[in-house]
């Protein structure tokens, strides 16, 4: 679809995130926010005067009535397949917020409908699309921290009210291991995981997961219970080492100084004490925005700079891996 014209959207689901994508929608210039829809009337009425679109309370019939061009939909992650195939079905190209659904045969159904329909169909795993990450993806690419021995990450916080359908490691973990396969374009052959249920006794709210990639070991911690939220990923080379941090978009690259041979204790403190360290400050580019703009160049122009939904089925699958290895840790316990 290579064309000039301003895309029509519309989002389905405008809680605490579909409220964004239709802010980000209605402030973008080559796109007009058409309408939104959700059950919830009466909270988000405002939203549809706010950004002076159409609002409706059953989806199906904004579809059929306003016929968008694209649509994002964020309503709880155990309607994503519903809410997705009615979309694929009217041929309308979808954003699905992360995870891709609840289980695989879910995400399947989406995968095998947006094939069959050729219909485009990507998922917001919007770290992806924050700055720091793209340049970290630059460095690596580049060699500049060797070989990579390990990643470290840390996405911690307090419980999410509106989270009923998921656990922490599908909620939370799932961006970690995303971004994990995507920065070293891997996928992990191992898979171990302990969770537990602190301050509930329904679904994990803190998880450790290791994953192996041929060599390189990754731990991700995620929890609901932290009273501050922490978003940061450190990563370890032979030649370097980073410290990220998504939520101020800073990177701090430590070269190393390794040398084998050390004549004195002096030169040991030099060479370890203060390695060569450059702070990158990226801040102020929205990724959800940068998100947006990806998706909608790919419906105009088939851009490829865009997370597939083959890559949130590969997400998907190893966060219920994780959970199924925590489960198994949990009843030995
Ligand atoms: N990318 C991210 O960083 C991020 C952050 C938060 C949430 N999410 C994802 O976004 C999705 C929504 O999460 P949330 O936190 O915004 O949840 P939420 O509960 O705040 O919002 C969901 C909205 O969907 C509406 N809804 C429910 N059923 C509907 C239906 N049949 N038709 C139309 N609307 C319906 C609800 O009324 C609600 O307003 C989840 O999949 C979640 O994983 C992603």
């Amino acid at each position: 679809m290579a064309t000039k014209k301003k895309l029509n959207c519309a989002v389905i689901g405008v809680g605490n995130m579909g409220r964004h994508h239709a802010r980000v929608y209605a402030e973008m210039k080559n796109v007009n926010l058409v309408a939104i829809a959700d059950v919830h009337g009466k909270s988000v009425h405002g939203i549809a005067g706010k950004y002076k679109c159409e609002y409706y309370k059953d989806y199906r019939r904004m579809l059929d009535t306003e016929k968008p061009d694209a649509v994002t939909v964020a309503v709880p992650t155990s309607l994503h397949r519903e809410v997705a195939l009615a979309c694929i079905d009217r041929h309308i190209p979808v954003l699905i917020e992360k995870p891709i659904a609840e289980s695989i045969r879910s995400a399947k159904d989406i995968i095998n409908r947006g094939k069959a329909k050729k219909v485009p169909v990507c998922i917001g795993h919007v770290e992806r699309f924050n700055p720091v990450i793209q340049k970290l993806k630059q460095l690596i690419v580049q060699r500049r921290f060797g070989h990579i021995i390990s990643i470290g990450s840390k996405r911690v916080g307090l419980f999410p009210p509106q989270v009923l359908d998921t656990d922490v490691i599908i909620d939370l973990a799932v961006h970690d291991i995303d971004i994990c396969n995507y920065l070293l374009g891997l996928q992990p052959t191992t898979v171990n995981a302990r969770a537990g249920k602190a301050l509930n006794n329904k679904m994990y709210d803190y998880a450790d997961i290791l994953l192996g990639y041929n060599g390189i070991d990754v731990h991700i911690q995620v929890n609901w219970i932290t009273p501050v939220k922490v978003r940061q990923l450190s990563l370890t080379g032979t030649k370097g080492y980073a410290e990220l941090n998504y939520l101020n978009q800073t990177l701090r690259i430590y070269k190393s100084s390794y040398k084998k041979k050390i004549d004195s204790y002096g030169e040991y403190v030099v060479r370890f004490g203060s390695p060569q360290t450059k702070e990158l400050s990226l801040t102020g580019k929205e990724p959800l925005k940068l998100e947006l703009q990806n998706f909608i160049e790919h419906i105009k122009y088939g851009n490829s700079n865009i997370v597939t939904a083959g890559d949130g089925l590969a997400a998907l699958e190893i966060a219920l891996k994780a959970i199924r290895a925590a489960d198994r840790s949990h009843n030995k316990s």
